[in-house]
């Protein structure tokens, strides 16, 4: 179930520069440059003449010529050369070409209809990730798995008790916290509230605590895939006015911003960034909490991964959907996740009724 009216992270924008860059998205091969004057270019990967990727060719001034009979195609994806051709306009020599704009440090492409990719239409993720006064610890991983089930992982925090105990977790976090899950113009935003329970290790160990403390965790979704979490906490016996702000609001916290970019129906690119104010988090702390930023990806990882051999090699023909979850039930955590497959079958069932109206035209 992948979207193609939508716009995706790509790549971070430091990895795009003058290297012919290779990437698969929503099962079509991508290739990224950079122009000599620093504009980003996303192109269809994919000689039109014999097929062979155009990443194994070279970047000649803006131009990319193929690797094979060297034909040469300008950022608009025209071919602007053909050896031994006096005809450069042939008309089936071109490269489908996307929109691609930068944000927050991320390229982002659209993979769908050109004619609707709105740039405003870019979530307006918060930008604490590029903020000089916060410290960020920033990464990307691969995944095998669906990009729903990394989405499920992001949108259900219970796990964190079981999944990162040297870190953000306790049993506290999935037994005693109050959750909602609510559907605000179009994005799902789930709060967790826990009052009075024991600091999780990374609470102690960075935010200093020593007795209980009350902490909350709001994570946002909006489609396709990018999730914003606030993690907030402060100590038990100070009184809670208001947990929807950033982490900073408490006495000690941090962000984190995902943008999961589906690759196949069961692989996934993983864009991630944690950030907290500067003042929480000590310079001589800060490669331990590097490190630790990415084990908690990494446990993460090993799960979503497991969950999708689990799907992979289900026998039963009545649940033989790879990239779906196929649960036998649901839990009262689930509810935010739930809203959020909701939202992307509504948008992906939209887009099916669209593309099959614009066939039908065609047809005619
Ligand atoms: S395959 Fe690219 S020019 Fe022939
Ligand atoms: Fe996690």
């Amino acid at each position: 179930m992948l979207l193609k009216n939508c716009w995706y992270v790509a790549a971070w924008s430091k990895d795009v520069g003058r290297q012919l860059l290779e990437r698969t998205i929503a099962n079509e091969m991508l290739m990224m440059y950079r122009t000599e004057d620093g504009r980003a270019i996303v192109l269809e990967n994919r000689c039109p003449h014999r097929n062979l990727p155009l990443s194994r060719g070279a970047l000649i001034g803006d131009r990319v010529q193929c690797g094979y009979h060297g034909m040469e195609f300008d950022p608009h994806g025209r071919c602007v050369h053909a050896p031994g051709e006096d005809d450069t306009t042939l008309q089936w020599a071109c490269v489908r070409s996307y929109p691609a704009e930068e944000r927050y440090g991320w390229l982002f492409v659209w993979m769908g209809n050109p004619v609707l990719a709105d740039p405003k239409a870019i979530p307006d993720f918060h930008r604490h990730m590029v903020d000089l006064e916060w410290y960020s610890v920033t990464g990307q991983a691969f995944a095998k798995c669906g990009y729903r089930l990394v989405l499920d992982n992001l949108l259900d925090l219970s796990h964190t008790a079981y999944v990162h105990t040297s870190f953000s977790g306790n049993p506290e976090v999935a037994e005693l916290a109050k959750v909602n899950a609510e559907v605000v113009d179009g994005m799902v935003r789930v709060t967790r509230l826990m009052r009075d329970i024991p600091p999780a290790p990374a609470f102690v160990k960075y935010g200093g605590y020593n007795g209980n403390i009350n902490r909350w965790q709001v994570g946002r979704y909006s489609a396709p895939s990018f999730i914003y979490i606030v993690n907030g906490s402060t100590p038990a016996e100070q009184s809670l006015d208001s947990i929807d702000t950033t982490s900073s609001n408490g006495r000690w916290g941090w962000e984190v911003y995902h943008a999961v970019t589906p690759e196949t129906d069961t692989t996934s690119h993983q864009f991630w960034a944690v950030s907290l104010p500067r003042k929480f988090l000590h310079e001589s702390m800060h490669q331990e909490f590097d490190h630790q930023a990415v084990v908690v990806i990494d446990e993460d990882l090993a799960i979503y991964e497991a969950q999708q051999a689990c799907i992979n090699s289900d026998q039963n023909p009545l649940a033989s959907d790879v990239s779906d979850v196929n649960a036998k039930g649901a839990l009262k955590f689930d509810d935010g996740l739930l809203k959020v497959r909701g939202i992307i079958r509504r948008l992906y069932a939209q887009e099916q009724r669209v593309s099959t109206e614009q066939r039908k035209a065609e047809a005619h």
